[in-house]
């Protein structure tokens, strides 16, 4: 098939792609900024560099792809800096989404949108698909507006929400599993979050998950993150543990004393029943996603 994943040049873009080419699939990579990955050769991969707000590039680009699939995985992701340039965020993240839709609807194309745990408030925690949505940062609010207008799309479409993405980075750009490695193997002190809680997810899992949709053509909501429950600090002190390393650098504080700009979740944890029955997903336990990860 021919698909069209944006945000390639990100952590769940650079998977996703990664993935699909395994897949034989003939991708098109695209981001804002030139090729990072090191796909360049491999047969069936092709790279768009455009702007997904720029609807004359956008059109151009349908024109010569017109992709049976979308994967929109490109995003204002950082929520911190969602609050301070609110513009900037609802510009791509919500609009640049609908332009997205509209260019897709006129190729019939399979519609897969990458949100987020962070529409919910964090008040319940292992949310199913069906639960009320109440974020809390304005990333949140751009994400849910996205998704309202994926849910009005009038062609097959899936929003897959995820939650604390880690993996070995494919281009070069830390996660926070790799950040922590080297902060504890350099003995630098670091203030980690101990009171919010995640369902981390392995970067290879989500990528699979994807392209399990794909594959059967899954419509509708999914959940697709890790099983472990874990706040950011315990997730370090199992980095640490990992390492066979001490980390008593680490520091674990609150949410409050943090003073971030965006308000976060604090138990965001997504239930991930049905991902398992429709798509046969089976993530790997942190512990297994930390060897992926930090191994070899
Ligand atoms: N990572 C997580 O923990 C997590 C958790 C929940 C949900 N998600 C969702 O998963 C998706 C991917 O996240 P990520 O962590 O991989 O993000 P990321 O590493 O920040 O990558 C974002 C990508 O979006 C591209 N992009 C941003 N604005 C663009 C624009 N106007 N035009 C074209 N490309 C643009 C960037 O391209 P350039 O780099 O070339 O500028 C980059 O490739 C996002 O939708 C995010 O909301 C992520």
């Amino acid at each position: 098939m021919k698909i069209l994943v944006t945000g390639s040049n990100g952590l769940v873009g650079s998977y996703v792609v990664q993935q699909l080419l395994d897949a034989g699939h003939t991708v098109f990579a695209s981001s804002r900024m030139p090729d990072l990955s090191a796909f360049d050769g491999r047969p069936g991969y092709r790279f768009v560099q455009m702007d997904f707000t720029d609807p004359y590039a956008l059109d151009a680009a349908f024109e010569a792809i017109q992709p049976e699939v979308v994967v929109h995985g490109g995003a204002m992701s950082k929520p911190d800096d969602c609050e301070k340039d609110q513009a900037e965020a609802y510009k791509i993240n919500t609009v640049g989404t609908v332009q997205l839709l509209l260019n897709a609807a006129a190729h019939r194309s399979f519609f897969v949108f990458l949100s987020t745990d962070f529409i919910f408030n964090g008040q319940g925690g292992m949310h199913t698909e069906n639960d009320p949505a109440g974020p809390l940062s304005y990333y949140g609010r751009t994400k849910l507006e996205a998704e309202e207008a994926v849910r009005e799309y009038e062609y097959p479409w899936a929003i897959v929400r995820t939650v604390f993405v880690y993996g070995k980075p494919l281009y070069g750009r830390d996660c926070f599993v790799t950040m922590i490695s080297k902060k504890i193997r350099n003995r630098e002190a670091y203030r980690v979050v101990n009171d919010q809680e995640r369902t981390p997810t392995y970067a290879g899992d989500l990528a699979k998950g994807i392209a399990a949709i794909i594959e059967k053509k899954a419509t509708g909501i999914f959940h697709l993150c890790g099983e472990d429950q874990l706040s950011p600090y315990g997730m370090a002190t199992r980095v640490a543990a990992y390492l066979g390393l001490d980390a008593p650098l680490l520091e674990p504080v609150t949410t409050a004393s943090l003073n971030a700009l965006a308000r976060r979740p604090l138990k965001s944890g997504l239930d991930i029943s049905r991902a398992k029955q429709v798509l046969g997903y089976a993530p790997v336990s942190f512990r297994e996603g930390l060897e992926k990860t930090l191994g070899g």
